[in-house]
């Protein structure tokens, strides 16, 4: 690799595991951790680590200047159930830090970007069963209609100015290395934490709500394998759908049961139910598996396995 890959937003959920398997590939020292707080001590100690807000455009100059970075990935930003309680932060944190990235690709300070959509692209007024990739996108949360304007401006870069940049649409990501914050699907994360600890959850979507998940794992490899793929693979500039699992809150808890038969879920709809409930049930990712030949490995069994053996060990070595 010709220069050094800096994350930005290294040490929230996707961050970190995406930090400590690109220094585990391309060497420690080719990756620069950066955050507007500090990681847990592993990604810490692994590796170079800057201070950078996310919307401060001069002071990632520099730290690219410094470093001689050619590679960003963007993943700070404000998710959906937080964001819909600070719209304007959320908005200048999400947009300001996309400009700042764009800006430097297009002046060639950098060579390729990755910035991450969401689900939350879509809304009520989306075929909510398979969604396509291309189709009616209405969001209606402060989050969904920052990620949908920045999947135009990534195309409208990359079109313009050749701004090799590359995206995807998350479905929810579980995870147990580092906690979420703020999302409307936490909820796939925090059931194996009270499934551990007290054996019963209180969910707060309804039973039913069928939304689009994903594996860390997974996510992490999507993310790596679309910034190596060739360029000319990747067709789509705005960003891709990218699905593995589709699961309820009920389905969830029946699959935790095999493993703990005593486990008990109720449900209590709070206000992150009105947000699951615009976004899509199922995606059709199936552009992202001809183009950059996209796979998931991960399915419900194997992920609730993984899980409550990760958090399992978690609760043992803080004892
Ligand atoms: N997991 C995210 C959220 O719930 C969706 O991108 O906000």
């Amino acid at each position: 690799m010709a220069g050094k890959i800096l994350i930005i937003g290294a040490c929230g959920q996707i961050g970190t595991e995406l930090t400590l398997k690109l220094r585990e590939n391309y060497g420690n020292e080719q990756v620069v951790a950066s955050d507007i707080r500090e990681g847990n001590e592993e990604l810490m100690q692994s590796g170079p680590f800057e201070t950078i807000d996310a919307t401060d455009g001069r002071l990632i100059e520099t730290v690219i200047d410094k470093y001689k970075v050619s590679e960003v990935y963007l993943m700070a930003a404000m998710l959906s159930a937080t964001a819909e309680k600070a719209p304007m932060k959320a908005w200048n944190l999400n947009m300001d830090s996309l400009f700042h990235i764009l800006n430097l690709a297009k002046d060639k300070k950098i060579k390729k970007v990755f910035w991450p959509s969401s689900i939350a692209v879509f809304g009520p007024t989306t075929p909510k069963e398979q969604t396509p990739q291309t189709t009616i996108m209405e969001p209606s949360t402060v989050y969904g209609i920052s990620k949908q304007t920045g999947e135009r401006w990534c195309k409208y870069y990359h079109d313009k100015y050749g701004v090799d940049v590359r995206s995807m649409r998350y479905p929810g990501i579980i995870s147990y290395k580092t906690l979420p914050g703020g999302g409307t699907t936490d909820y796939a994360i925090e059931i194996f934490h009270e499934a551990l600890k007290n054996k019963t959850y209180t969910s707060f979507l309804s039973e039913n709500t069928s939304l689009p998940m994903m594996y860390m794992n997974d996510a992490i490899k999507a993310t790596i394998d679309i910034m190596e793929a060739p360029t000319e693979t990747i067709r789509v500039r705005s960003s891709y759908n990218l699905s593995a699992l589709s699961f309820t809150p009920k389905i969830l808890a029946e699959a935790i049961k095999k493993e703990i038969p005593d486990f008990k879920i109720d449900y209590a709809p709070d206000f992150r139910q009105e947000i699951a409930g615009t976004w899509p049930s199922s995606i059709d990712d199936s552009q992202a598996r001809e183009d950059w030949r996209w796979e998931h490995d991960f399915d419900l069994q194997s992920v609730v396995k993984e899980m409550l053996a990760g958090v399992k060990a978690q609760f043992a070595a803080k004892i």
